[in-house]
């Protein structure tokens, strides 16, 4: 790995890292360097008031800003990149965003206007303005009338006129490729590598190493539970695993590919992947976190393992051993723990796309309970998926749950009853005791046991219900 030196552009501004240890989160670094003007709200990624731009490259290498919580960056993962915050965006004239804030109200106290305008920017540029672009970002104060309202005229203003200004140029001429870096000289060290052998190797030399993906899990370790870190390997850059694979049978997922890249590039492929990225976190999380990182956690509220399972998704896993592959549902071993052995990452997800032989329909969706809508953790979540012969009998079904058990984990018993009946109410109504027993879950802060074992009942028969009208679900609001 070539040594760089460490830098980072704010604003156009460049500056010197190498003072700086690699896990000083990204929003204390612009604080400790006078930039005052991105806010703490939160410190762990749901208020949105920290939000800059950071330039990154999008599937096809063309670059592109992207709304991130800068309070979940550590500042490794942003070293040699280009940032943009709130101080950079007025000339002698007010940014179009902000201009659209001041004309509509927008802003009362002030301290989450920056994170706004951020989101705002980012999805300017982005040439999409609607209500996922600041689902991120909460106001205590003004009320989100006005803030929309100042959304609904910039995109009446990208209409108008394509953004051509200083930042498009800027996008036009940038390089977002993500160079290789050893960010050390710290009681922290962090790794960027560009090749999976590398990412191995490291493995090898430091077996004590984090990887980190996205940071959207352990950004919060640092920020929040100011763990630290003594060597960090991040996968942003391995370009290996950044890819997304579709053949005739299946879809292979790259373990580093962010999530809103997996929502862009897979839309319409699975519906309750569709679903449950439209309902995962907000667009600052979504713009960083993996599929990887939601695997790797191992959480038994995550909110993808479900869909995956749903699906019969197998991991590749990669170490010095060599490769393997293994059924998502074997992977995970007990509450946070998993099969991944010392060395070993995950590479990719591979889902397969057939219906099972005979199967002429499938059916195929997910579904997320928590205290509101966006931007929550999950009190359950649950995917479904069957395959249907050509009399609307059962030929494979494959329930998912989250929140229910130390694991995410399917109804066994339940998907073996399924096979060869009817898809009909009354074949539902016959497995609720099954699925009544399937699980014995916890009772917590979010929803007590007895809510819980009623929601593994209740959204198997939503699920029924759902597909029998048609496929869709209400509320279901994909763009
Ligand atoms: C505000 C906020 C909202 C959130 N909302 C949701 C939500 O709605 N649903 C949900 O499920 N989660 C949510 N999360 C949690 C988090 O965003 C997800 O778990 C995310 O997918 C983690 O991905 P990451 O790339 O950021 O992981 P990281 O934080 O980089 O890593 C997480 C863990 O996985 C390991 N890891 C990463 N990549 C690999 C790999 N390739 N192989 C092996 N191990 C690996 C890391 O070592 C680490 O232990 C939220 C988090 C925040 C801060
Ligand atoms: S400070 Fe709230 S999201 Fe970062
Ligand atoms: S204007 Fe005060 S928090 Fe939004």
């Amino acid at each position: 790995m070539v040594e760089q030196p460490l830098t980072i552009s704010i604003n156009g501004q460049t500056a010197d890292l190498t003072a700086v240890s690699p896990i000083t989160t990204l929003l204390h670094y612009l604080h400790q360097s006078g930039r005052t003007g991105t806010k703490e709200g939160c410190g762990d990624g749901d208020c949105g008031a920290c939000t800059v731009a950071v330039l990154c490259s999008t599937a096809d290498g063309t670059a592109q800003y992207q709304a991130m919580n800068s309070c979940l960056i550590p500042i490794g993962s942003v070293a040699n990149r280009e940032i943009i915050t709130v101080e950079g965006l007025a000339d002698e004239h007010l940014h179009p965003v902000q201009a659209a804030m001041v004309q509509t109200g927008g802003s009362q106290c002030g301290y989450c206007t920056p994170g706004f305008i951020m989101s705002l920017f980012a999805a300017y540029y982005g040439g999409k303005v609607d209500d996922t672009a600041v689902e991120g970002n909460l106001c205590r104060c003004t009320g989100y009338l006005p803030i929309r309202k100042a959304a609904a005229l910039v995109t009446q203003k990208i209409a108008e006129t394509k953004p051509c200004d200083r930042f498009t140029e800027k996008l036009a001429a940038a390089d977002p490729a993500l160079e290789p870096l050893q960010y050390l000289g710290h009681p922290e060290q962090f790794y960027r590598p560009a090749q999976l052998s590398e990412v191995l190797d490291l493995l090898h030399q430091h077996p004590n190493a984090k990887l980190i993906a996205g940071g959207t899990d352990l950004g919060l370790e640092i920020s929040h539970q100011r763990q630290t870190f003594p060597v960090l390997i991040s996968l942003e850059g391995v370009t290996d695993l950044k890819q997304i694979h579709r053949s005739e049978t299946a879809v292979e997922i790259g373990a580093a590919v962010p999530l809103s890249q997996i929502q862009t590039e897979l839309r319409g492929v699975f519906p309750s992947l569709d679903e449950m990225l439209f309902w995962f976190a907000a667009c600052q999380v979504r713009n960083r976190a993996t599929l990887g990182g939601n695997i790797g956690t191992a959480s038994p509220i995550g909110d993808l393992p479900p869909v995956l399972l749903s699906l019969d998704a197998v991991l590749n896993l990669v170490g010095s051993q060599g490769t393997r592959r293994l059924p998502l549902v074997d992977f995970f071993k007990g509450y946070r723990q998993t099969d991944l052995q010392p060395g070993e990452l995950i590479r990719s997800i591979t889902v397969p796309t057939t219906l099972t032989p005979d199967a002429v329909r499938r059916d195929n969706q997910s579904y997320k309970i928590g205290k509101r809508g966006t931007d929550d953790i999950s009190i359950v979540a649950a995917a479904f998926t069957v395959d249907l012969d050509n009399a609307d009998r059962i030929l494979h079904g494959r329930l998912a749950y989250g929140g229910v058990a130390a694991i995410p984990a399917r109804a066994i018993a339940a998907e073996a009853f399924l096979l060869g009946k009817p898809w009909t109410i009354e074949t539902v109504r016959q497995v609720k005791p099954l699925l009544q027993q399937a699980f014995t879950p916890l009772t917590d802060l979010r929803g007590s046991a007895h809510y819980r074992s009623k929601l593994v009942v209740n959204l198997f028969e939503k699920f029924f219900v759902d597909m029998s009208e048609g496929g869709d679900r209400n509320g279901h609001r994909h763009p």
